[in-house]
């Protein structure tokens, strides 16, 4: 785990995951792959334009509480008891604002997202307090594209295998769309994944 950037609205950690953690995340990711899990856009609580009500993205996600009664037998939830250790904590303990929030974290909303060509997600806010964001993709990379643009300057973060962000959720962020060879096969897992958790303070309701 190192951190890569860190400024007021986000911090950027790379090399998240060790490599028998990731080993594990796939074997979950490989299995939760499917069709018919994964939720498309109009189905998977997405983001609309406040005027028009379109849906902002095009992806796939599942989230894993509609899978998991227990969250124990997850190794994508136990792998991510990571992000409340004691290496990240000291980390985001000397961010300023927002992050302050990160040690009352109550509960969250964990789900992943699976990007595939020409998908996309416009610019929005989540209805959180902190947004964490892991990225990851099969080795070799099978696509361009997915960058996340975050805050009203328009920083744009890159896409990176085992990269890891968080930010306050009101800052306007989107990921721009990805580009894979139209041979690929739809679900295939060579796309881009994100497991997000968003963070709220208060208690599971
Ligand atoms: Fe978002």
């Amino acid at each position: 785990m190192k951190v890569t950037s860190s400024f007021n609205n986000y911090l950027v950690i790379d090399d998240f995951l060790k490599e028998d953690e990731l080993k594990n995340v796939w074997l979950e990711l490989d299995f939760l792959t499917n069709k018919s899990i994964m939720l498309p856009p109009e189905k998977s609580s997405s983001a609309r334009d406040t005027l028009t009500n379109v849906i902002l993205k095009k992806n796939n996600v599942i989230f894993l509480d509609d899978v998991y009664q227990n969250r124990e037998t997850s190794h994508i939830f136990n792998v991510f008891q990571k992000l409340r250790g004691e290496e990240l904590t000291d980390i985001i303990e000397d961010l300023p604002h927002e992050f302050k929030y990160f040690k009352y974290i109550g509960h969250d909303r964990t789900f992943i997202s699976y990007y595939e060509d020409s998908d996309y997600y416009k610019p929005h806010v989540d209805q959180a307090v902190l947004t964490c964001l892991y990225w990851c993709n099969k080795s070799p990379k099978s696509f361009e594209g997915g960058n996340l643009t975050i805050g009203d300057e328009q920083t744009q973060i890159e896409y990176k295998n085992n990269r890891l962000v968080i930010f306050p959720s009101y800052n306007i962020h989107s990921v721009d769309v990805i580009k894979m060879g139209k041979e690929n096969v739809p679900f295939s897992g060579l796309g881009r994944y994100t497991i997000t958790k968003f963070l709220f303070v208060n208690p599971k309701p």
